[in-house]
């Protein structure tokens, strides 16, 4: 018998053994289980918020403004929050760190549950220095930065790119050349660095209307045009200025409408970095997190907006960092400020007795 007769007879052997054993495959959903997100999505739809940790997840569970249900449903290593805002239904859920976390939690979401649309929320570091800690950033575009075609020493911006011609690889989004920040130089040194130049590249999506295993390619990805000109509604709204009685920023936070934000699965604190950002790509916002829930929401056609609040310039002197440190709570509570009251702006589909008793089957399920 043939070593691949033999393989083919172990997997078909092998799937009869999943379906026979559903219930033992942890990351498959349970019956029981998929009854209870039915019973739940008849309900909707709602709105998902999407924050990366409870450092930001803990200032909305203790706004007065959020109802919680008690309801909470655990899948796949992540716990999903019911509740509501206003009269809007809402279901929390939190990422964890970055963009394999923040993807692979907003493509659960939208999944299992019927959602309107994605509110992602929380603190960021800021690359645009006409803004201050604590205020809250509001941008059009998220791109990742942290997808590369690192160049061979030697080639340059004029070189073909390896499998360029086949699409894959493209020089339009602009590089990183790491020997212009090369410190230490005289007037009459030369200098150059073997780390040569790094090509930034979009994405490849898989949208939901296109053609299944057809790549389209994201580099900025846009986020809805009605929930900005609704959160446009809140630019005067007040935030936040002082941590406690005595503890106070020098200026009065604001919610800010900016061009871009950047994310990628980097810790930045490099104040050079942050400034070629700045310079080539016009970013304000800079996170871990929200250019994935982007991409999710852009394949998956569903709008979404991202609210981050400034807490930290990265690179920054050390001083400015112990500042930072000290009011990143405010900025956590500020972007949660915000989640709220643009939540309760959106047009409710629910009648507020509806939602009582949205709220009612959710404490019983
Ligand atoms: C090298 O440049 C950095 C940044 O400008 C400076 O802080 C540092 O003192 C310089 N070091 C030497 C050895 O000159
Ligand atoms: C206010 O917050 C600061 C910084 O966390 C702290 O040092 C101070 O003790 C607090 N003051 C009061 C009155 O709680």
């Amino acid at each position: 018998m043939g070593g691949r007769v033999l393989c083919k007879m172990l997997v078909a052997a092998l799937f009869m053994l999943f379906s026979a054993q559903n219930a033992l495959v942890s990351c498959a959903l349970s019956s029981e289980l998929q009854e209870q997100i039915n019973a739940i999505n008849e309900q909707g739809p709602y709105i998902g918020l999407v924050m990366p940790n409870s450092f930001e997840l803990d200032p909305l569970l203790s706004n007065s403004d959020y109802i919680a249900s008690g309801y909470v449903l655990d899948v796949s290593g992540r716990r999903f929050r019911f509740g509501a805002i206003g009269d809007k239904p809402v279901i929390l859920v939190m990422t964890g760190l970055s963009m394999i976390n923040a993807g692979i939690t907003t493509q659960l979401l939208l999944s299992l549950f019927n959602i309107e649309g994605v509110v992602h929320y929380g603190i960021a570091g800021n690359a645009n220095e006409q803004l201050h800690i604590g205020d809250v950033a509001i941008s059009h575009y998220w791109g990742h930065l942290g997808l590369w075609s690192w160049q061979r020493y030697g080639l340059g911006p004029e070189n073909e790119l390896p499998l360029e011609p086949n699409g894959d690889y493209t020089r339009k989004y602009g590089n990183l050349k790491f020997a212009d920040y090369t410190s230490n130089v005289t007037a009459d040194s030369s200098y150059d660095n073997l780390l040569n130049n790094i090509f930034y590249q979009p994405e490849e999506i898989f949208p939901i209307d296109g053609t299944p295993e057809q790549r389209q390619h994201a580099f900025w990805v846009q986020v809805d045009t009605t929930y900005y000109n609704t959160a446009s509604r809140l630019k005067n709204m007040k935030l936040e200025k002082c941590l406690n009685s005595t503890k106070c920023l020098s200026h009065t936070p604001k919610l800010k409408f900016v061009s871009k934000g950047a994310s990628a699965s980097i810790y930045l604190d490099n104040a050079a970095y942050r400034g070629f950002i700045r310079e080539q790509f016009e970013v304000t916002q800079v996170d871990m997190e929200s250019a994935s829930v982007a991409l999710i929401c852009r394949q998956q056609n569903v709008p979404f907006i991202v609210i981050r609040a400034l807490s930290n310039l990265p690179g920054a002197t050390s001083e400015d960092s112990n500042e930072a440190d000290t009011f990143a709570p405010l900025a956590a509570t500020n972007s949660v400020k915000v989640v709220v009251e643009f939540v309760k702006l959106l047009p409710s589909s629910l009648s507020s007795s509806k939602i009582k008793r949205l709220l009612r089957l959710l404490s019983v399920v």
